[in-house]
């Protein structure tokens, strides 16, 4: 399949678009400065499956470290659960999956989650983590996906 260019500068902290590529969903996340520190507590926290995402089949070789960015502002990742293959659904707040929740994907089909981040849970049926796409940043404002 074709590369898909994804627009950035309208997306303000916080907020999602999801684009289409190769017949499957992208997310591309904005992060706030408090969710890059969730995102730091959740590594240190025991909560998560592979918190440095060492399962190289996630990402592409050219991204490493718990944050899975190329820009740490910016999350692109593949909205399907490596369960099944459902589509998670975007909950960004706090509390509302559960008390501990800090905010990320929560997969209606049997319950896995994932960090903003696309990093796994531990105690959820999903293996591994969200898949990263091949993806880099044409300008400051617009990302290639594939
Ligand atoms: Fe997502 Fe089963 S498909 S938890």
């Amino acid at each position: 399949g074709a590369p898909v260019e994804v627009d950035i500068d309208k997306l303000e902290p916080g907020q999602q678009v999801t684009v289409e590529w190769r017949g499957k969903p992208i997310w591309v996340l904005r992060r706030t400065p408090t969710i890059l520190e969730r995102l730091a507590t959740l590594t240190e926290s025991g909560r998560l499956r592979d918190p440095l995402a060492k399962v190289a089949t996630q990402q592409p070789g050219y991204i490493s470290g718990p944050l899975r960015a190329i820009k740490e502002e910016y999350l692109v990742v593949i909205g399907i659960c490596t369960h099944l293959g459902c589509v998670p659904s975007f909950r960004p707040e706090p509390g509302s999956v559960g008390d501990d929740w800090p905010g990320g994907y929560f997969c209606p089909c049997h319950g896995s989650k994932f960090d903003f981040a696309g990093r796994v849970f531990k105690a959820v049926p999903a293996p591994t983590n969200l898949e990263i796409p091949p993806y880099r940043f044409l300008s400051e404002s617009r990302v290639e996906i594939g």
